[in-house]
């Protein structure tokens, strides 16, 4: 039996030889698979790698990661105790938007990542990352509510994850923005009461 590191270096690798998205593969300097504990309770995810990401293979490693540090800090976390990755794996040149058929795409990745870690807990960061589980909320009204959910992690298949889904606003956004700011702090507050009652 692959442990679960083994597994994921096997998903890794699987992204590259299935080549999925290969114009944004041919533009990336390099896949950013994801980072952090692989046997996590919470999983955070946002939507694309940026210029930094890119740069060093990490998520979340520019401006916006700082904030998600300081934000984990706040709640007495580090990096090290959660598991943080992107929908779409490789950078859009200039930073632009994920194309709807390039978040598709990655979609059985991100499932298959989720199904190895079997998180408790998924923060999305951003609208992008939580439609991709609750496509009809909208983020303004939906951010800092916790929703329990049964996630169908592979076509026709029983196999089923069971977590609560936290939407919250993307960093990148509320660096930018004083109060969606202070909402996204006030919300990510809300994670270890969240925590707390599911583990
Ligand atoms: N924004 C994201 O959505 N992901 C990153 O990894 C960095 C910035």
């Amino acid at each position: 039996m692959a442990t679960k590191q083994q597994r994921l270096d096997d998903l890794k690798q699987s992204i590259i030889d299935d080549k999925v998205t290969p114009e944004l593969a041919e533009s990336a300097t390099q896949l950013v698979f994801g980072d952090g504990k692989i046997d996590a309770a919470v999983v955070l995810i946002g939507e694309a790698p940026g210029k930094n990401e890119d740069l060093q293979g990490k998520p979340f490693v520019g401006a916006s990661g700082k904030f998600l540090n300081e934000m984990l800090e706040m709640i007495g976390m580090q990096r090290e105790d959660v598991y943080i990755t992107n929908i779409v794996k490789y950078r859009p040149p200039d930073n632009r938007d994920p194309k709807p058929e390039e978040k598709k795409a990655f979609l059985p990745y991100l499932q298959s990542q989720l199904e190895i870690i079997q998180p408790k807990v998924i923060v999305t960061l951003g609208r992008h990352s939580m439609n991709c589980f609750l496509p009809d909320l909208q983020i303004s009204k939906a951010h800092g509510q916790p929703k329990r959910v049964r996630l169908s992690l592979k076509e026709n298949s029983e196999d089923t994850l069971e977590v609560v889904i936290m939407p919250l606003y993307h960093p990148a956004a509320a660096l930018y923005n004083g109060a969606q700011r202070q909402t996204l702090i006030d919300d990510f507050a809300l994670i270890p009461s969240i925590i707390k009652k599911i583990t």
